[in-house]
């Protein structure tokens, strides 16, 4: 079966692209490659440059390759962005979504997955986060994750395309070097720019009510990640009949800021102060961390790479692209 990655030049989108090829599905990617770069890319996976605003092109792209089936990640991710920006955030990453929406039912596509996020929860007061937490974004850009989940449903449901929405929570940790997310913009990559320039990384906050008082998160290794969109996509072509799923993509697990500034200051073995405290920054909140049990009953994946794995090769891939020994 053909498979349309949109985004696919991107972090995550590479890691889904060689997840999917690995396991002998047919892919071709659609990316505008202003954040993606092909060079993550193997030489014989067709790349369209192109937006998902471009329903002409998606048209084409559409039936040249005879693609049945979309994973969508082709998205603008950046929280304090969105801010900004809520517009531009909602023209690429909602009306996007629309026009490939458009596109998809057009072509006669049967399924799709999308690429959500955690940011749909905003600030949750629970221990675990299941997929019935009350949905309550911060910001545009949780918004328009949470607005294009509505959208994903509603079309499928209205056209028979079965659809499937990830709801990712930390992504962290690269399959190869080249693959590694190399933006500055979460905390792994922040914490080594700071310990690689001789500035020691910062905690934002230490008063949150948690065991150490810095915030907790779920993080997942990229290819954990991307193994999950293999099991949706098998999981959606199987399908005897569209229907939908809407999932959490995370691990069970806590990791606070504090000890992820030890494992940091461990695996880089750079030397002086681990981290030094500073003001919370705005909207955080004090603990996301998933239940990963509806997945793993429904698509049967779960997690298999740990925070170490991530930090571990997370930092093969900043010393590959900044040539930095550490
Ligand atoms: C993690 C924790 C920071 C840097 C955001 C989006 C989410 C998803 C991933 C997706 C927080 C703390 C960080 C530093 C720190 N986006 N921190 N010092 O905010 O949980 O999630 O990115 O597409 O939707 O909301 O991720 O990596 O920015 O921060 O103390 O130098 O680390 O305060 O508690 P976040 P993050």
């Amino acid at each position: 079966m053909m498979w349309l990655i949109t985004g696919g030049a991107g972090y995550i989108g590479a890691h889904v692209v060689a997840a999917m090829r690995a396991a002998g599905e047919r892919v071709v990617v659609l990316d505008d490659l202003t954040a993606g770069r092909s060079d993550r890319l193997p030489a014989d996976v067709p790349v369209v440059r192109g937006s998902v605003l471009d329903r002409e092109l998606l048209g084409r792209v559409l039936a040249e390759h005879e693609v049945a089936g979309v994973v969508h990640l082709a998205a603008r991710k950046q929280v304090a962005e969105s801010v900004e920006q809520p517009i531009r955030y909602y023209e690429e990453n909602v009306h996007g979504l629309a026009v490939l929406l458009d596109a998809v039912t057009a072509a006669g596509v049967r399924a799709l997955v999308f690429s959500s996020s955690a940011a749909v929860y905003g600030m949750p007061d629970v221990d675990l986060v299941t997929e019935d937490t009350p949905c309550q974004p911060m910001n545009p850009y949780g918004e328009t994750k949470l607005a294009g989940e509505w959208l994903v449903r509603a079309a499928g449901r209205t056209h028979g395309i079965a659809t499937a929405c990830l709801r990712y929570f930390n992504v962290a940790g690269a399959a190869r070097p080249e693959l590694a997310d190399t933006g500055v913009s979460n905390i792994v990559p922040m914490f080594f720019d700071r310990v690689t320039t001789g500035r020691t990384p910062l905690v934002f906050g230490d008063d949150y009510p948690t065991p150490d008082g810095t915030c907790v998160r779920d993080y997942i290794h990229v290819s954990d990640l991307a193994d999950a969109h293999l099991a949706a996509a098998r999981w959606l072509a199987d399908r005897p009949a569209p229907g939908d799923l809407t999932v959490n993509v995370g691990t069970g697990h806590g990791v606070s800021v504090r000890e992820m500034a030890e494992l940091v200051a461990e695996v880089t073995g750079h030397g002086g102060p681990v981290a030094e405290v500073a003001p919370r920054r705005p909207g955080d909140p004090a603990r996301v961390v998933a239940s990963a049990e509806l997945i793993a009953k429904e698509l049967g994946w779960s997690a298999r790479h740990d925070v170490r794995e991530m930090v571990t090769s997370a930092w093969r891939g900043w010393q590959h692209h900044r040539g930095q020994t550490g």
